[in-house]
């Protein structure tokens, strides 16, 4: 029987790529995605999680609108990094495909009741997961497993000097995750950019398959432009990392942590640190702290090679 899984995103270019691994999986049912405002805001968002379902010929899979805002502060956004609707500029023919009237928190809750055991993957701010937290407390019980792209362990920031994206973008609702015995899965910047794909390798996978060649290709031309650009050796990809331990979690060595969120309003604000003192705090979660890469390659070239919606 396939492994249930919901997916919470802020379907950026990454996500796109860790939802559609997750799609051509034959050992996984994705059982409902939640958007959360993020890299764009939530109407990009929700369409890009369509047009996404479409381009890997999905079936139906309930998609359902979040948090619009985070918790507390002003919303920040990706858009630099993913293009501004999200998907890289591409301009992709509008999708059909219906969206769910029940908002992501309830439905985040319902489908952890429906499948007990399935495993949650959140891929961008934590505002959809602390409002189910705060629904259901009992939620991590509900889960097999989450398993989360979020926070920068040794304090090299995206967002902000030290703050990671996802947690930048909501620290508030990061640290009530933390807090609130999800006890998830970690795949952090500092590992992501530590395994870069370098660009002949990258090339070579989307060039192998329809869904490489007309979507996962396409969408990522901008962001690998400006990464030659400023000499980057290759593609950083957070989310399908994150996915790639779901899917094959022999991908990555995991170590047991007491991960704190700063909630602050100092430069620090969103900071991820891990205790690493002699006698750590009581873990609240798992750290990935190796990648095995040619083993996330494997998934990543299967997807590419997989039938695609758009191109001839
Ligand atoms: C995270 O932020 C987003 O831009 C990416 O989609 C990823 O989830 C990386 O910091
Ligand atoms: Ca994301």
């Amino acid at each position: 029987m396939a492994r249930p899984v919901i997916i919470d995103t802020d379907c950026g270019v990454d996500d796109a790529l860790a939802i559609l691994m997750a799609l051509v999986d034959p050992a996984i049912e994705v059982v409902g995605i939640t958007c959360v405002a993020g890299n764009v805001g939530l109407g990009h968002v929700v369409r890009n999680v369509a047009t996404v379902c479409d381009a890997a010929l999905a079936p139906a899979i309930p998609i359902f609108r979040g948090a619009s805002r985070p918790l507390l502060m002003a919303p920040v956004d990706a858009a630099s990094v993913h293009g501004s609707d999200g998907l890289g500029d591409v301009g992709f023919a509008p999708s059909t495909r219906p969206i769910e009237r029940e908002p992501a928190a309830a439905a985040l809750v319902r489908l952890a009741r429906a499948h007990p055991g399935a495993t949650l993957v959140p891929l961008g701010p934590l505002t959809n997961i602390a409002l189910a937290l705060a629904i259901e407390p009992e939620l991590p019980q509900l889960l097999g497993a989450t398993v989360l792209m979020g926070g920068a362990v040794r304090g090299t920031g995206n967002a902000a000097p030290a703050a990671e994206f996802n947690i930048y973008a909501d620290p508030e609702a990061a640290a009530l995750c933390f807090a609130r015995g999800l006890n998830p899965v970690v795949l952090d910047w500092d590992l992501t950019l530590a395994t870069p794909i370098a660009w002949p390798v990258w090339d070579g996978l989307v060039a192998g398959g329809p869904l490489g060649r007309h979507f996962i290709g396409p969408i990522n031309t901008r962001l690998r432009e400006r990464s030659l650009a400023r000499g980057g050796r290759g593609i950083n990809l957070p989310d399908p990392k994150a996915m790639a331990i779901v899917l094959d979690p022999a991908v990555a060595r995991l170590e047991p942590a007491a991960l704190a969120v700063d909630t602050g309003w100092s430069a620090a604000r969103g900071m991820t640190t891990v205790d690493r003192r002699w006698h750590p705090a009581p873990p609240n979660c798992h750290v990935a702290t190796e990648l095995d890469l040619p083993r996330l390659l494997a998934l990543v070239e299967r997807t590419c090679q997989a039938a695609c919606a758009f191109g001839t």
